[in-house]
């Protein structure tokens, strides 16, 4: 299966082209329209990626920043997704709160979803049915082939109709707020920044494998939706042709 891809010798530079990437498609949005729209994800990838996107060169009063997804924790938490974005990326680009829609993931799964889905209805005018479309979504993808907090056995990966929603991860034993497949794949544009040795078997996996999305979330994601574009260091890249 082919699909746009690069994969280079260090981690570090997977990291800038990728936020190259983002902030390019930003840059062409903002040039027509006052406001672009980016949803973002957590972990541990994205932090060299979000710092590289804080230093450069860039406007950022026009762009709203979404969660892909958030894990149950308050924002101050290690674990936060917020607060990586915050620590690396929002607060050195001085990024307007207005313009920040965190998941208020301190609040009970249920209500902090159902917060979110209100926000995203909000912000994009949505009628009911509608998914909103954002100008760029970044994503990863784990060892176990889930993305956003998506994992393998989660039946909201078959999930089309709906936006957000509160799950359980029991290998996390942790709850989690995230996007569904719905408004992952009506993105304009995808980013996947992917890096490190663990993730070279699940991207042989999404992209060579046998379908089955229930046991590869990110295949799902990954052989359907508009545009994406793969960015992987030589350690995820090493099973697939350059
Ligand atoms: C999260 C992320 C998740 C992430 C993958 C990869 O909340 O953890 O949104 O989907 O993209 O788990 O994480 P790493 O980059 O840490 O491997």
């Amino acid at each position: 299966m082919s699909f746009p891809h690069y994969i280079y010798p260090a981690t570090q530079q997977a990291a800038e082209q990728c936020g190259n990437y983002i902030l390019q498609i930003l840059r062409e949005k903002l040039a027509r329209e006052r406001k672009a729209t980016l949803a973002i994800s957590g972990g541990t990838t994205p932090r060299p990626m979000f710092e590289y996107m804080a230093k450069a060169r860039f406007d950022w009063s026009g762009v709203h920043i979404f969660w892909v997804d958030e894990r149950a924790v308050p924002p101050d938490s290690p674990q936060s997704n917020y607060r990586l974005a915050a620590e690396t990326l929002i607060r050195p680009a001085n990024i307007p709160d207005e313009n920040v829609h965190r998941i208020e993931a301190e609040l009970p799964p249920e209500e902090a979803a159902a917060k979110y889905r209100d926000e995203l209805a909000r912000f994009f005018g949505l009628a009911a049915g509608a998914k909103p479309e954002f100008d760029v979504i970044h994503r990863g993808i784990g060892p176990d082939g889930h993305t956003a907090s998506l994992f393998p056995g989660e039946p909201l990966i078959d999930d089309r109709e709906n936006l957000v929603a509160a799950v359980w991860v029991e290998k996390m034993k942790q709850w989690r707020i995230t996007m569904l497949p719905g408004v992952l794949l009506a993105a304009r544009e995808t980013a996947m920044l992917v890096c490190g040795a663990d993730k070279g078997e699940p991207v042989k996996i999404i992209f060579e494998g046998s379908l089955d999305p229930m046991k590869y979330p990110a295949q799902a994601l990954a052989r359907e939706g508009r545009s994406s574009v793969w960015f992987f260091d030589a350690d995820a890249g090493k099973l697939i042709a350059a």
